[in-house]
């Protein structure tokens, strides 16, 4: 395997790689041209099965099986590109989006193609003006060109491409609230089963996958799903987009192969650069803020699916947040509780009620006005919304809480002894 190889950013800061004469003068779609002449639908998603690419969205699910799970009915189906992203602490969606839309754009009609869909949707975050904008012009560009429409290259595959801006919503990330916002309706999740690609947008078989997920396609069609399997790790495959931000010197988006060790990552001078103010690392949180706290003893851990859930955390959305020694971090979990309070829908009572009654007990904690037993209170309220709620964003609101009085209790203890913070105070970080 060489040492390394980068499927998604080679070419991201080309001069003009977002307009179509650069993007095919870097081999641009050239593995759409070789996936219609090459191979036949079903070939493709066997050749994204071999590849082992797993989505990155936040859960991780193998992209060839789900496309494989497509109900085959007389139903028309969708393609829905999942450009919502508003997790915390990520930020590649939005970069691929802005720098190279015509990966994007590739990668959505290759998987047209493998799917057997005539009509793809690409949900973009209402917020990312500038990302909409450079979709919608290579989107044009495309069709101008042949590459979206009918019969494209002279085969006999036609898809339309569709743009739709989100109205800022981190629900509408959420697969079936997107397709419910898309629909235009209330985003609002659906129940499941029946999974999208039974029942999806419009009643159709639908396959939804993350715009990262998507980008990466047209690189394993090109090079081929060995080559990309050959990096990573035996159930983690290839490279994927980690996001650094938080205490680090060199916040920034780095493709690297998944299983590199958190440590490199952060430290590395190609990378992080080391923690800002060259302080020790109090806490890691490895996949955005919907994930728990690792304590610095993880810092070893490979970042890769399995490592990360073995050392009690998840990769997600490959938001990785550095908090250093200086961080309250009661402080830094009502932040990011704040957030989930205010993203809940409000369609079920655990998480819309839990999500308020946790920030107002964080508060009186982080204003010193907290008892001892609030402590509790907040885990026996975590453990009432955790698998008791609608869609996972309940789950979500609670991990950096559950983990964060696991792993510093003592700092919760202090502010209710004290009624303030144990470490000179930072701004919150999520
Ligand atoms: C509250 C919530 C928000 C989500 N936001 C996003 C998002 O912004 N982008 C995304 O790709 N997936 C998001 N997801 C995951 C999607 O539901 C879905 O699993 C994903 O788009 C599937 O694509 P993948 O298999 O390529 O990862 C979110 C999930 C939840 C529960
Ligand atoms: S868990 Fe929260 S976001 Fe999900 S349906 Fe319930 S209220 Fe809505």
């Amino acid at each position: 395997m060489p040492e390394m190889e980068k499927f998604l950013t080679k070419h991201i800061d080309v001069p003009g790689i977002d307009t179509l004469d650069v993007y095919r003068q870097y081999g641009g779609y050239e593995a759409l041209a070789k996936a219609l002449r090459e191979y036949q639908p079903d070939q493709l998603i066997e050749e994204v099965k071999k590849s082992g690419l797993r989505g990155r969205g936040g859960a991780g699910f193998p992209t060839g099986m789900k496309w494989s799970f497509l109900a085959k009915n007389d139903k028309p189906r969708y393609l829905c590109c999942n450009c919502d992203e508003s997790e915390p602490g990520t930020f590649k969606d939005r970069m691929l989006m802005e720098k190279i839309p015509h990966l994007l754009v590739e990668g959505v009609l290759i998987t047209s193609y493998a799917c057997r869909i005539s009509t793809a949707f690409i949900y973009i975050r209402g917020e990312l003006a500038l990302a909409a904008r450079q979709v919608e012009r290579a989107v044009k560009e495309a069709y101008e060109a042949g590459l979206i429409g009918k019969n494209i290259l002279g085969s006999d595959f036609s898809v339309d491409i569709i743009v739709h801006r989100g109205a800022g919503a981190y629900i509408c990330g959420e697969e079936s609230a997107l397709m419910e916002s898309l629909e235009g309706k209330r985003g609002y999740p659906r129940l499941k089963p029946p999974f999208p690609a039974a029942v999806g947008l419009y009643g159709g078989p639908t396959v939804i996958n993350n715009c990262e997920t998507l980008c990466t396609v047209p690189a394993i069609i090109r090079h081929g799903a060995d080559y990309y399997a050959s990096f990573g790790t035996e159930k983690s495959k290839g490279t994927r987009i980690f996001c650094l931000s938080g205490h680090v010197k060199k916040p920034g988006n780095y493709e690297l192969p998944l299983g590199i060790p958190m440590r490199t990552l952060i430290y590395d001078e190609q990378y992080g650069g080391g923690v800002l103010g060259d302080k020790a690392v109090k806490a890691i949180i490895p996949g955005g803020s919907s994930t728990f706290f690792l304590g610095p003893d993880k810092l070893d851990t490979p970042l890769d699916y399995e490592s990360i859930a073995a050392a009690g955390s998840m990769l997600g959305s490959g938001g990785v947040i550095v908090l250093n020694e200086d961080t309250c971090i009661v402080g830094a979990i009502l932040r990011a509780v704040e957030f989930y309070r205010d993203e809940s829908c409000g369609k079920c009572t655990p998480c819309r009620e839990g999500t308020f009654w946790l920030t107002q007990i964080l508060e009186r904690l982080e204003h010193g006005e907290g008892k001892m037993k609030d402590i509790d209170l907040l885990t026996d309220i975590c453990s009432n919304i955790s698998g008791k709620s609608f869609c996972p964003l309940g789950d979500a609101a609670t991990s950096l809480i559950t983990s964060g009085v696991r792993l510093f209790r003592e700092e919760f203890e202090y502010h209710v002894k004290h009624g303030h913070c144990m470490v000179s105070s930072q701004p919150a970080l999520v």
